[in-house]
């Protein structure tokens, strides 16, 4: 395969109309706007209602990606769809999206990689083209965290947010230099627990017991998340921006998993980037896990900062502990 074998030819996102703000969760928690934004960033997150579906917002993400990139429904060969919530256990999300938008000509299947799903998803999608399975795949980072957060625990319940992001990607022709220059995963089973839902899956089925004590919600042990995942985001920075052949000064826009303001900037900072360069919108949405870099993309392209020919680098970690990147000619 030469690269740049895959482009992505459209993006969209969309996110539940309701939105929470700090002052909202003064109400509820023991906490405050001050130390949530000095502490993390965020201002505000969308927090779906009980009755509205994943797929609902995640219809109209993938949607305005596919008039972006001017293609039709039947046009899809395939669809990669990155979530740790999907509607029902049973068949994929990824399926019931194809129903929806008619795309009766895609396979479809979910992939689990937590916050890095979207990356891991690209990644997916150029090696499955590059293997003949299609030309044109839609790949969905979307979650519904909020029915997986405790809104009543603090260190979590103010960082997540729900929210939905798609992008088209094709195959090149042989005279365009856009698209995937390099990409980079990475694991870390041993890390499993600094964020994990205990329960509510085949080993501990879920039960009233389950629910009563909250084993169907997720866990996290905020400061060794924090510090693992400085260090899975540098790495990874390196990594793919050594694969693709790049010295770090190259980027010319960052768009990184937007988890915590001060972990994005530890990272520009191993990077040499300057924070002019680094696309950022926690404040606006809160961590949406999968869907956070396609928001911050659709958002970076909506403020004017996604110009042709720019080197972007898209950068992730999360539960597992995951991570990954990919270096992009936009
Ligand atoms: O996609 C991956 C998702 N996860 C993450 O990205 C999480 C990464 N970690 C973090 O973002 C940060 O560790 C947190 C934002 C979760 C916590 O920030 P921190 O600066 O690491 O705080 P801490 O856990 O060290 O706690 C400092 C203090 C503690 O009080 P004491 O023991 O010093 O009295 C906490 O009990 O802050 C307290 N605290 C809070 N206070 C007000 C913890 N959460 C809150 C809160 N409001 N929401």
């Amino acid at each position: 395969m030469t690269r740049p074998f895959a482009r992505i030819a459209g993006i969209g996102a969309a996110a539940p109309d309701r939105v929470v703000t700090n002052h909202d969760l003064e109400q509820t928690l023991d906490t405050t706007d001050a130390w949530i934004v000095e502490r993390t960033g965020i201002r505000q997150r969308h927090i779906a209602q009980a009755d509205e579906s994943l797929s609902s917002y995640t219809l109209r993400a993938a949607r305005d990606a596919m008039q972006q990139a001017g293609v039709e429904a039947a046009d899809l060969d395939g669809i990669v769809f990155a979530t740790v919530t999907p509607d029902r256990r049973l068949p994929s999300i990824a399926c019931d999206l194809q129903s929806a938008l008619g795309a009766k000509n895609a396979w479809a299947f979910d992939l689990v990689a937590a916050c890095p799903g979207w990356v891991y998803s690209l990644t997916v999608a150029e090696g499955l083209m590059s293997t003949g399975q299609g030309d044109t795949i839609l790949v969905v980072g979307a979650e519904k965290l909020s029915t997986i957060t405790d809104p009543m625990d603090r260190s979590t319940a103010i960082l997540f947010g729900d929210g939905a992001g798609a992008c088209v990607l094709r195959r090149t022709t042989p005279d365009d230099d856009r698209g995937i220059l390099a990409t980079y995963l990475g694991a870390d089973g041993d890390l499993a627990e600094l964020l994990y839902i205990p329960g509510a899956g085949a080993a501990e089925p879920l039960t009233e017991e389950t629910v009563r004590d909250k084993r169907h919600l997720m866990r996290m042990a905020g400061r060794e998340v924090f510090k693992a995942a400085v260090l899975a985001m540098s790495r990874s920075t390196d990594a793919a921006i050594t694969r693709a052949g790049l010295p770090p000064d190259a980027i010319d826009l960052l768009v990184p998993h937007q988890a915590n303001l001060r972990i994005i900037e530890a990272t520009a900072k191993h990077a040499g980037i300057p924070m002019s360069k680094v696309m950022v919108n926690l404040d606006r949405y809160g961590n949406t896990s999968s869907a956070s870099i396609p928001l911050a993309l659709v958002q970076a392209q909506a403020e004017g900062k996604l110009k042709p020919g720019m080197i972007i680098m898209l950068v992730a970690f999360g539960a597992g502990f995951t991570w990954g990147s990919v270096v992009l000619r936009w």
